[in-house]
């Protein structure tokens, strides 16, 4: 399983949620906060798109 922040594998087929997750990511740099949440039946791919995510933002503090 991956781990917090890992380098991710590559997500086919959900360009459409990576751009959403890095636009919330760029406004938090850009001081703007934001929610969202995920949701999706086990497996679907909820955790790899959050390690992708904190991957991203590794400069950032990331809680999980
Ligand atoms: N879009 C995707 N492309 C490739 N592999 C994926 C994708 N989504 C999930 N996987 C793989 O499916 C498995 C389950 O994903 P995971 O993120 O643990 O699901 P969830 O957290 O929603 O239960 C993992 O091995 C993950 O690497
Ligand atoms: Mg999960």
């Amino acid at each position: 399983m991956a781990r917090w922040g890992q380098a991710p594998v590559t997500l086919l087929g959900c360009g459409s949620e990576i751009a959403k997750i890095n636009r919330l990511i760029t406004n938090v740099r850009n001081g703007i906060s934001g929610a969202l949440v995920i949701r999706g039946e086990v497996g679907i791919g909820k955790s790899t798109l959050l390690n992708r995510a904190a991957h991203r933002a590794a400069d950032l503090r990331c809680l999980r």
